[in-house]
């Protein structure tokens, strides 16, 4: 085995508790890097490189896009002034404000509508199709970006904390009619090591030829496996609504999750899409 087929055997073992199986045998350099991701809150105090983040974003950008239609942008927020005011109105935590930089992914559906009217032709696609098209596409550069930044060393840190206050955040950043954030994220050096998060196992979340459903017993026991599995690495150091809810004996992600959604987030998002310009049925 070459040191990339051990090293992402490794990390997989990590990642996956049915990893087992994973053939690693054309692993290289890029791959271990993939799968050694770890969203990153926690930063050096090393400046950003001049014209680093427009050259990520650029490869970002080189991503696909639906019908060549290149429906998102991105916002670089690295101005102290102006990255502190998109901090207050994102979130209190400390490791947003102190990112060296904050970047908005944007789904943009104005262009699309500019060219219509440009050329003279009618636009018969106004439904929620082209909302999702623009965020999809968004989503795609997040992601893209995320690869190519820890692939420079840096770390990063999605935020759909970022929509809470999405029209306040449009406003700020001067999105016009069409463009509405999908994610924020955070951008710096790292400042820590961030451990491997675990994921479900493959055996619920990767389908062979068509897609499996072993009936909720089985479902549910995977789920709790997974639970356990990943307490025995990485336990919870808190439970969520402990006062409302009260101290579980045993915390695993399903609770987490379970807990974290029992409060409404962000329902009025919907209201804001429409209220941007798009038709959503
Ligand atoms: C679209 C998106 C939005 C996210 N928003 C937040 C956020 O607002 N705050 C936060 O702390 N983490 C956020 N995250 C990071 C996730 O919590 C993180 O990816 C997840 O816990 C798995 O950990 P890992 O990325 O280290 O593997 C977000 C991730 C994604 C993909």
């Amino acid at each position: 085995m070459t040191d990339p087929e051990r090293e992402l055997a490794r990390l997989l073992a990590e990642r996956f508790q049915d990893a087992g199986d994973l053939d690693t045998g054309f692993a290289n350099e890029g791959h271990v890097r993939m799968a050694a991701h770890a969203s990153m809150r926690d930063w050096a105090d090393r400046p950003l490189p001049e014209g680093m983040l427009r050259t990520l974003a650029a490869i970002a950008l080189s991503s696909p896009t639906k019908s060549d239609m290149q429906s998102r942008d991105i916002v670089v927020v690295t101005d102290p002034q102006r990255k502190a005011g998109l901090a207050a109105l994102t979130a209190p935590d400390a490791w947003i404000a102190a990112a060296p930089a904050l970047l908005v992914f944007c789904g943009n559906h104005r262009r699309q509508r500019q060219i219509s009217e440009w050329r003279g032709v009618p636009f018969a696609n106004d439904h929620l199709d082209w909302f999702f098209n623009a965020a999809v596409d968004a989503s795609i550069v997040l992601g893209s970006f995320i690869v190519a930044a820890e692939a420079a060393g840096l770390g990063c840190c999605p935020i759909s904390q970022i929509r809470n206050r999405a029209e306040a955040v449009s406003t700020f950043l001067g999105l016009p009619e069409r463009v509405f954030p999908v994610a924020g994220l955070a951008v710096g050096w790292p400042g820590a090591e961030a451990p491997v998060s675990p994921r479900l196992p493959l055996k619920l979340t990767v389908h062979a030829d068509r897609y499996r459903d072993d009936g909720e017993t089985e479902t549910r026991a995977a789920v709790e496996g997974y639970d356990r599995w990943r307490d025995a690495r990485q336990p919870y150091r808190r439970q969520r609504r402990a006062r409302d809810l009260g101290v579980a004996a045993f915390y695993g992600w399903s609770e987490d999750k379970a807990r974290q959604y029992s409060v409404p987030e962000r329902a009025d998002f919907g209201a804001y899409v429409r209220a941007r310009g798009f038709k959503l049925d």
